[in-house]
This record gives C-alpha cells, sequence and structure tokens, in this order.
C-alpha cells in the first residue's frame, strides 16, 4: 500500500515559508536557521526552492534519495532539490511543457553544484539506453570542461564560475535527452591578465603546469614552475582541496568523452600556453627622434616562442606591439605605441585570446552536444548564472552582472504572478490584487535605449573627442539624476546632496537587491573591449588553425571601419534574448544562500543571511504567494490527510472527494472567509487555519494511535493464539506421525527380520541342498574321474614306467622272501623239541615273519615228535605231564623225577615165582609194581612193603612172602598228602566211613612218589564214575591212625642226620620227618 506523506509531516521548522506564522524577517531566519541546523537546507516558499550551502557533502543525494523523489507530487516529502527537480522533469514530459530551472544566488552560493544536482538527477531518472547514455555522459561532461577554462579560485567561493551559463537540455516526446546547447554570458576575461589579492587565474593554467606531462610541457615550451608566469598569481597558485593535476586529467578525460579531437585538444592547450607566454612579454621604451616614447620588447625570447607556438610571424607581432595603424575615409595613419599602450595592447590581446578560445570551447561543445533529430524537442533550460554582487569596489563587471540579476528578479516577478494569477483563473477563484515592487522602473534605468545608463555608456564610447570615464560619469549626473533608483554626488536629487559617503567618482543605484556603488573608472575602456586592429590582422595571418577562426576580423579583405559592437551592448542583447527564452518557459527557481563568508560548514551568519534573504526579495516573493491564499491543496490529498476529524468523512468519504472536503470544513466550522473551493483544490488564506487543521489533526492522530494500539495489541494476541493453536495441531500431528512412523518403520523392521531369518534359512536350507547336489554331483564325478583314472591306468599301466618301481620293489621283496626262505631252510635247527636254537633274522622288517616262523617250526617239530610216538610211548609222556601239571614248582622232589622213566612195573612180579600167589591174587591188571616203605604208625619206622596199584585197587603186600596185606578200592580213596619237600613220603587218605579206613590212613615212602601219585590221580581222573583224587601238597597235614589223628610233619633235616631221611614219632600227635637240605 502507498503510504501518503507530506511535507507537513515531521516538519523542522516549515517546509514552505507561505506557512510562516507570523511573517517577519526575523521569523523568516529564525525557521532558515532552524532548518540549516538540523541539516534541512533546502527550505520552500511555494514552489521555489532555497537553498543553503552546507559546505560539506551531506549524504541527501543517494540513488536512493533520487527513487524517493521520483515520481512524487512536490509537497509529498520534505524540501529537496530533487523534487523541482522531479517536477520540471514530469510537466515536461507528460504536460509537454518547457521547462528552465534558474538558479541565482551570490558567488559561493552553491549555484553550479545545483545546477549539477539538477542534470545529475534529470539523467538518473530519464530514459537509458546506449545512445541516451552517450548523450548524457556528453552532457555531464561538458561542465569539467567549462568549469576548467571558466572557473576559478575567488577570495569568495575555490571554484567560482567566472561566466553564466544557461543550457538548454533537449529531450524527444519519451523524455530521453536528445542533446542540449549551452550559451555562455560573459566570461571575465579581466582574470586573464590580472589577479584581485587572494584569488587565481582561471583553473586551465593550473592544471595544464601541475598535471601535462614533461614532454606535452616540452613541447608547449612551457615550464612546471608557477613563477616563471607574470599572469598567474601566486599567493593562492595552489588551493587545498583542489588537485589540479588530476583535475587536468579529468578534463582530458571530459573533452574526449564530449568529443574533442586530439589535435584539437592540443590546438587548445597551445592557446593557453600562448596566452602565459604572452604575459611574459616585456616592453621598454626607447626614445624616437621626435621626443616620443616608442615601445620596444625587452627579451624577444617569450615572444619567439609564442610566435612558434601560433604559428605566427614574430615580426609582425612585434611590429603590432609598437605601432598602431588607424583607417579613416580610405586613410591609414600608423602611430606609435608607448610602453603603456604596448602592454594595454598585449593584454587585450591575452583578454581577447583567452575569452575567444572559452567561446569557441562552447561552441565546440555545442557541435558534439546538439541534439541530432530534426524533430519537435522539448527544452528544459538550466541557468547557472553569477548573482547580484555587492563588493567594495564594484566596476563595469558587476553593473552588468547586477543588470543581469535585476532582469532575471523581474522576470521572476511577472512569472510568479503569472503563474499565481493562472493558478486563480484554472480553479475559478476571484484574482485580488497583489501589492509588490516591481524593478522595472531599474531595468529601465539601465537597459532604457534612450536614455539608459548603457545607451548613454555607448554613446560615450562612440563619440568622437576626449572621452573618459569621467566625462561617462557627468553624463549619467546629468541624464539620471532625477531617477529615483539613481545616486551620485552631483546629482540634482537634493536629497543625496549632502551624501558625503558617496564618492566623486562614482554612482550608487539602487537594485532591488540593495544600494550598489559603482566606480566609473575603466567602464568606457571595458565597454569598448578595444583590440587593435594590428593585433587582429597579426593573429589572423597566424599559421595555426584555431587562431584564424578567433580572429575572423584580422582578415583584411573583410576590412570592416564599423566599430564592433561594445561589451554592454552584446551583452544588453544577449540578456534579451535570455529573458525572451525564459519567458517561453515554465520557470523553476532555485535560491542559492550562502549561510556564511568563510566556506565553513555548521555557520550560519544571520546578518549575511539577512542581506542575501533581502536582495533575492524573498520576503516578497513570500508575500506574492501569500497575497492571496497562503496554501493551496488537491482536494483528495486535502480529504485523505483530514478525514480523521469528521465522523462523516472517517474512515471512508463515500462521494467526491470536494464533497467531502465541504462536509470536513463545515464539520470544523472554519469560518468561510477563511478558504475558498476552486475546482480541484481548497484555498486556504491563512497559514493558522492550516495549523489549526494540523494540531486537530495531530490530537486525533494520537486517538487513532491508541485505536490502533488497541485493536492491533487484540489482533496480535489473537494471531499469537491462533499460531500457538495452529502450531499446538501442526506439532501434535508431526508427533503423531512421527509415532507412526516410528511404530511403522519398527513392525517393518521386525517383519524384515523375521523375512530376512525366514529367507536366510530358506536360503541355507537351498543352499545345503545346493551344496549337497553339487558335492555329490563331485563326489559323482571325481568317482567316475577316479574311477575312468583307475580304469585307464590299470589299461595303461603296463605303459608307464611308473609302474616299475612297485614291480621291482614286489620283485626284490620276492627275492629277499626267496633268499630268506631258502637261507632258513638251509639253517633250520635240529628237530629235537628242546632245542632252543634258531637262525638269526637277517632282515628287521622280517621280525614279525621270523618269530611267527620259529613258533610254526617249533610247532611243527613238536608235532612231528610227537607222531612218532607208540600208544605205551604216548602214554607214559601222558602220565609225564601230568606230574608236571600236579607237581611241578610245588614239590622239590619233581624235578628230580624228569629224567626218571615212569617203569610202572619195577618188580615183575607175574615173573617172580614168589609172588605167584599174589599175582593171581590181583586179577587186574597191575599199573604199578613198587616197592614202599610202610611207616609204623607207633616209632616211625619203615617196613618194606610191596606196593601195587591197578585200575581199580591199591594193594599192599608184604615183601618177602607176597602176603597180601591191604587191598584198598580206590573209590575208598579220599586224598593224598604229601610234603613239598624231596622226600618219598605221601599219605593215602581214605574216605571215613568205607571199609578200608578201619585201619586207618597208610603213610608211605617211595623213591617213586611221582610216579606213585601221579597214576593215582590220572586214574582217578578217567574213570568216569569216580570223582577227581585230591592231591594235597603242605608240608604238614593229619593222618588218621585208626582213632588217632597224627599230624605229619616234614622240616628241614639237620646236617648230622646226614643225607637220608628219618622219621620219628614224637608224640601221639606228632610224626616229624626229616628232610635233608637239598643242595
Ligand atoms: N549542495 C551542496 N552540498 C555540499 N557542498 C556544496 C553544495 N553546494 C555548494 N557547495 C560547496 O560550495 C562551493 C561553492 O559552490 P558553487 O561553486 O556551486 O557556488 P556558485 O554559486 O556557483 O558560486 P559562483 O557564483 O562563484 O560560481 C562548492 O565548491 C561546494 O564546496
Ligand atoms: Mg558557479
Amino acid at each position: 500500500m502507498e503510504v501518503k506523506t507530506s511535507l507537513l509531516d515531521n516538519m523542522i521548522g516549515v517546509g514552505d515559508m507561505v506557512l510562516l506564522e507570523p511573517l517577519t524577517e526575523d521569523s523568516f531566519l529564525e525557521n532558515l536557521k532552524k532548518r540549516f541546523d538540523h541539516n534541512e537546507i533546502y527550505t520552500y516558499i511555494g514552489s521555489v526552492v532555497i537553498s543553503l550551502n552546507p559546505y560539506r557533502s551531506l549524504p541527501i543525494y543517494t540513488p536512493d534519495k533520487v527513487e524517493e523523489y521520483r515520481n512524487r507530487n512536490f509537497y509529498e516529502l520534505s524540501p529537496h532539490i530533487y523534487a523541482l527537480a522531479d517536477e520540471a522533469y514530469r510537466s515536461l514530459r507528460d504536460q509537454d511543457k518547457d521547462q528552465c530551472i534558474l538558479i541565482t544566488g551570490e558567488s559561493g552560493a552553491g549555484k553550479t553544484e545545483a545546477s549539477k544536482l539538477v542534470m545529475s538527477y534529470v539523467a538518473a531518472v530519464c530514459g537509458k539506453g546506449q545512445e541516451v547514455n552517450k548523450v548524457k555522459e556528453q552532457l555531464l561532461q561538458s561542465n569539467p570542461v567549462l568549469e576548467a577554462f571558466g572557473n576559478a579560485k575567488t577570495v569568495r567561493n575555490d571554484n567560482s564560475s567566472r561566466f553564466g551559463k544557461y543550457m538548454d537540455i533537449e529531450f524527444d516526446f519519451k523524455g530521453d535527452p536528445l542533446g542540449g546547447v549551452i550559451s555562455n554570458y560573459l566570461l571575465e576575461k579581466s582574470r586573464v591578465v590580472k589577479q584581485p589579492r587572494g584569488e587565481r587565474n582561471f583553473h586551465i593554467f593550473y592544471q595544464l603546469l601541475s598535471g601535462a606531462s614533461d614532454d606535452t610541457l616540452k613541447k608547449l615550451k612551457l615550464e612546471r614552475d608557477f613563477s616563471k608566469y607574470n599572469y598567474l598569481s601566486l599567493d593562492s597558485a595552489t588551493v587545498s582541496g583542489l588537485d589540479d593535476a588530476a583535475n587536468f586529467r579529468t578534463v582530458r578525460n571530459a573533452m574526449q568523452i564530449v568529443g574533442f579531437m586530439e589535435d584539437e585538444m592540443q590546438s587548445v592547450l597551445e592557446l593557453v600556453a600562448a596566452v602565459l607566454k604572452l604575459g611574459n612579454i616585456e616592453f621598454k621604451p626607447e626614445s624616437r627622434c621626435n621626443g616620443m616614447d616608442e615601445s620596444r620588447i625587452k627579451d624577444k625570447n617569450d615572444l619567439k616562442e609564442m610566435c612558434e607556438l601560433l604559428g605566427t610571424e614574430q615580426s609582425v607581432l612585434e611590429r603590432a606591439f609598437s605601432y598602431r595603424t588607424v583607417e579613416a575615409k580610405m586613410e591609414k595613419v600608423s602611430t606609435t605605441l608607448n610602453v603603456a599602450q604596448a602592454y594595454y595592447a598585449r593584454d587585450a590581446l591575452a583578454k581577447n585570446l583567452y575569452s575567444r578560445l572559452f567561446s569557441w570551447l562552447v561552441t565546440r561543445i555545442n557541435e558534439s552536444i546538439k541534439a541530432q533529430a530534426k524533430t519537435r524537442h522539448k527544452v528544459m533550460g538550466v541557468l547557472d548564472i553569477y548573482g547580484f554582487e555587492i563588493f567594495e569596489d564594484n566596476s563595469f563587471e558587476q553593473f552588468i552582472i547586477n543588470y543581469c540579476n535585476e532582469k532575471l528578479q523581474q522576470i521572476f516577478i511577472e512569472l510568479t504572478l503569472r503563474e499565481e494569477q493562472e493558478e486563480y483563473i484554472r480553479e475559478g477563484i476571484e484574482w485580488t490584487n497583489i501589492e509588490y515592487f516591481n524593478n522595472a522602473v531599474i531595468c529601465d534605468l539601465i537597459e532604457n535605449n534612450q536614455n539608459g545608463i548603457l545607451a548613454m555608456l555607448d554613446e560615450e564610447c562612440l563619440r568622437p573627442g576626449t572621452v573618459t570615464d569621467e566625462t561617462f560619469l557627468d553624463k549619467l549626473n546629468t541624464i539620471c539624476a532625477d531617477h529615483q533608483h539613481f545616486e551620485s554626488r552631483l546629482s540634482k536629487n537634493s536629497k543625496f546632496l549632502n551624501d558625503h559617503s558617496l564618492p566623486h567618482n562614482c554612482f550608487r543605484i539602487q537594485h532591488y537587491a540593495g544600494k550598489v556603488l559603482y566606480r566609473v573608472e575603466g567602464f568606457v575602456d571595458k565597454n569598448n573591449d578595444l583590440l587593435y586592429r594590428d593585433l587582429s590582422q597579426a593573429m589572423y595571418k597566424a599559421n595555426h588553425s584555431l587562431i584564424k577562426q578567433l580572429f575572423p576580423e584580422g582578415n583584411p579583405a573583410k576590412v570592416n571601419l564599423k566599430r564592433p559592437p561594445t561589451a554592454g551592448f552584446q551583452f544588453k542583447a544577449s540578456v534579451g534574448t535570455l529573458m525572451s527564452n525564459l519567458q517561453s518557459k515554465n520557470p523553476n527557481y532555485i535560491r542559492c544562500i550562502k549561510p556564511n563568508d568563510k566556506k565553513a560548514s555548521h555557520v550560519f551568519n544571520g546578518s549575511l543571511v539577512c542581506h542575501q534573504a533581502r536582495y533575492l526579495g524573498l520576503m516578497e516573493n513570500v508575500r506574492v504567494r501569500r497575497a492571496g491564499y497562503a496554501f493551496r491543496q488537491a482536494y483528495e490529498p486535502c480529504l485523505e490527510r483530514y478525514k480523521m476529524l469528521c465522523k462523516n468523512t472517517w474512515p471512508h468519504w463515500k462521494g467526491r472527494a470536494r464533497q467531502g472536503v465541504e462536509v470536513l470544513m463545515t464539520d470544523l466550522q472554519v469560518p468561510a472567509e477563511e478558504f475558498s473551493y476552486g475546482r480541484s483544490k481548497i484555498f486556504i488564506r491563512n497559514p493558522r487555519t492550516l495549523f489549526f487543521l494540523e494540531e486537530k489533526r495531530k490530537q486525533c492522530l494520537e486517538d487513532l494511535a491508541t485505536l490502533i494500539q488497541k485493536i492491533y495489541k487484540g489482533w496480535k494476541c489473537r494471531s499469537h493464539f491462533l499460531l500457538l493453536k495452529k502450531s499446538q495441531v501442526v506439532v501434535a500431528s508431526w508427533f503423531r506421525r512421527y509415532a507412526q512412523q516410528k511404530k511403522y518403520q519398527k513392525i517393518k523392521h521386525a517383519t524384515t527380520m523375521v523375512q530376512s531369518y525366514t529367507r536366510g534359512w530358506q536360503a541355507r536350507k537351498l543352499l545345503r541342498e545346493l551344496k549337497y547336489q553339487k558335492k555329490c554331483e563331485e563326489a559323482v564325478t571325481t568317482i567316475a574321474a577316479f574311477w575312468h583314472g583307475t580304469q585307464v591306468r590299470r589299461e595303461y599301466r603296463k605303459f608307464f614306467r611308473a609302474n616299475a618301481g612297485k614291480k621291482i620293489y614286489n620283485f626284490t621283496i620276492q627275492r629277499i622272501m626267496q633268499k630268506y626262505f631258502l637261507g632258513l631252510k638251509s639253517k633250520l635247527p635240529s628237530m629235537s623239541p628242546i632245542d632252543k636254537t634258531w637262525p638269526a633274522r637277517p632282515y628287521s622288517f622280517l621280525d614279525g615273519v621270523h618269530a611267527e616262523l620259529r613258533r610254526i617250526f617249533h610247532l611243527w617239530r613238536c608235532k612231528k615228535y610227537r607222531s612218532q610216538f607208540t600208544e605205551e610211548k604216548k602214554a607214559v609222556y601222558e602220565e609225564k605231564l601230568e606230574a608236571s601239571e600236579l607237581f611241578k614248582d610245588k614239590k622239590a622232589l619233581y624235578p628230580s623225577s624228569v629224567r626218571q622213566p615212569f617203569k610202572g612195573d619195577y618188580l615183575e612180579i607175574s615173573k617172580n615165582p614168589k609172588y605167584q600167589k599174589l599175582s593171581s591174587a590181583v586179577d587186574e591188571k597191575i599199573l604199578l609194581a613198587d616197592v614202599v616203605n610202610k611207616i609204623n604208625r607207633a616209632n616211625g619206622k619203615g617196613s618194606s612193603r610191596l606196593f601195587l596199584l591197578t585200575k581199580k585197587n591199591v594193594v599192599l603186600a608184604d615183601q618177602k612172602t607176597g602176603q597180601l596185606k591191604a587191598n584198598v578200592p580206590l573209590t575208598d580213596l579220599a586224598s593224598v598228602s604229601t610234603s613239598t619237600q624231596t622226600d618219598g613220603f605221601f599219605a593215602l587218605k581214605l574216605k571215613e566211613g568205607s571199609a578200608s579206613a578201619v585201619k586207618g590212613d597208610f603213610l608211605l615212602s617211595s623213591d617213586h612218589l611221582i610216579e606213585i601219585i601221579t597214576k593215582l590221580h590220572r586214574i582217578g581222573s578217567m574213570a568216569a564214575d569216580r570223582e577227581k583224587l585230591n592231591i594235597d601238597i603242605s608240608d604238614e597235614f593229619l593222618v588218621q591212625f585208626k582213632q588217632d589223628k597224627v599230624c605229619v610233619k616234614f622240616i628241614q633235616g639237620s646236617p648230622k642226620n646226614g643225607n637220608s631221611v628219618s622219621c620219628k614219632r614224637k608224640n601221639n600227635r606228632l610224626l616229624e620227618v626229616s628232610v635233608p637240605a637239598s643242595s
């Protein structure tokens, strides 16, 4: 939404002087000062801008500011030069009205700066494009060039414009710049040859000497040292804050941009150098025969160099400085020049040379910047002209300048009034006559063709006879004496007769801006602006492209005997043209004011400002503006601004703006004479009415602000609450979303996990199967490969050498075995089973075989041995074997029995007739017949008995008679006891209760004890019907003698008993057998 602002917002003092209440000079100055102190350097008087020079750079010319003021109404923002520039540009572009911007003010007030600000603003807001930008750049760059040649340091201003400048900028229908035309007015050429104290010559001289390269200076025959040149004042050759060298580069660059050719620039610099050289030419008097002094050039070196620069003949110029030719009525008279005249001629030439060069520069710039298209242009003129000047010593220049300012003031009054009047007519408001001072009368005093001061000066200059400044003053005294704005010491105006403050050679004019005292000295000369024809002709003859153009009157073919127009005449004419030019345009005023004389920032010199305000006619200006109505405003912005003051118009007015304003004014009870309704504007007569409205508005705004604040706070709280609520919903939804996402993620993760496990399990299973399958396949393949390999190997083994090893091995083994077996065969031990010898083994690997063979061989040998046995022998051995089983390692007697063959029948009873009877009594075959000792139970003494053994009985008989003593069936035998020692004692123990047992057990001794007991046992074990006979081997056993049981104890016999066994009955119960110790 566009915010409507107003000049009245945040105003410091009053932004528009028209609104000043009360309007007095003091309040006027007070307002200016207040604003100036707050950096508000611009103030309006209606549409006129007052500009105070701040003498420092303020941040109010930025591109942002340009944008701020662009396309805004004049009174919308605080006063600014941009507002004026924008207004002018827009009414030029949109309303097709040519504009002129008149910038006035005294020297150093800021006119040139203001003109540049206006130009830069217009350049910033107008169209863009390559061509347009070029034009803009050329227009802007014309400033540095003209400033270098036309500006100089003065006591009032370090960059004072010493010429008047009016520039027309031409625009097309769109408002794009097309080009421009510059007009220059009255360059202060006297400055070229002489500068007041503390001032400088034109900038270009210093810039050239400081900034040009050594090479350039050499070409121009110049030296860098300022003191070498008479025309350059030395007391302020360098100015602080001015960099001449840098400015020279800027000027050259600007000249290039504007379109100067290199040779043109060179020519210009040559002329500048020539002026400097000219100043150095000095003269000396030389007496002539007629007694007159004639001038001669002192040192011709400078002249020579100058002539070289300008391409003139030295002699021609030399002569021109010594002689003057006057032509009258076809006659040429040559007179000599004295030294003073020669100096006059030199300075006149220098001044002319420079001022013509300046005019040429303006023409040349115009050539470059002039609009190309021939179509109708819209024009904006910017006038930067010297302001009203009141010095201590005022001369012709000030007179001319002040005349120009009078003209400008006149046009200002005319145009302002005309504008005011036009607006009243436009708005249908009744026109009331405005009282104001019209300075037309002063203008008339100066410019009147019959008796105006300028006309009289011209008359004086053209008059034959002696003409001096004094004669001119006399003339003025006679003709203008009655004029109310003219004063002189000799004036007839009785009012001034006694005015001794007025010097004799002066006159005073009461300008609209104040009284100015002019010294007449030099008026005639300056007005004449005389350059001797010899000099202009010498210049014309120069072989220099530029010089020739500058002095066309020197052309001998066009000798004009008429005097050239005087300076005053020329100026009057150009001011006249300027005025008619300005009158055809819509004026915009910028009135520049200098706050102090010291070029200092923050200093406001009230009296100085007051003086300027007076001569600029600012109070007049305000009065004119206020004569009718002080303030006017279009209905729409007026209603917009004050609508809050009335309930009917607040907050919106539905109808037309004018009716709204009417309702408003009625409601506010503003007296009817205080305002008038125009067609599009309301006119307010007094500022206090406006301030009344403003005050009311201010109060209302405070209430409104509270209301707005209240609504805003409510709205803020509510929106904050809604925002919180919304945020809470958003947060909750986000949280829910987040929670669900988490849950979903978890489930997904779990699912994926389960899935992955399942898949993994399946995959592993499949993998196992596949692996198994693969293994099977591999196994099958391997088996097949092995099988095939085997088959193939088998098939092909015979063809391979590798097989030979095994064969050789087998063969060797076979051979070894063969050799082994054959060797063994030859070395076999005897066939005796008890032969323990066996050949040594030949190879360790045959250990097992060797042992096994030994075992087999032994078994075989035994078998062989056994196979040769007869049945009897076999039986004998079986008995021997049984004896061994029974007694080996149990009875010491056994080893000695081994060698004894078991004969059985040692007695051959059947053959012995002694035992015939006995033999017949024993019907069975006698298995053993031997003699034994039967131990007597009583004493232990033995008695021989025959001992017979059959399959069924044991028979005891008397050895001598063969009488049967006892026949014990074997079945009655319970056991046999014997000792462990070498004795032959044994006891046959009978079963208790058997028939045989009646007599008791038998204790016997035999040399064939082993055989007897073995046979007894054998018979027992072979008989199926009988129990096995127990064999009891111990050194103590009981024997049943009848009823008694006697213990038979075997002891080791002592050596005295000899080698025989002795048996003694020790007591009833013990029978001791002493057995000799076996060796
Ligand atoms: N708006 C401004 N902001 C800052 N400085 C300014 C402004 N206007 C003027 N000045 C300062 O004041 C000096 C004098 O200004 P300027 O040359 O425009 O005066 P002038 O009115 O053209 O004087 P003259 O009549 O001698 O040519 C400038 O060089 C500059 O330093
Ligand atoms: Mg200036």
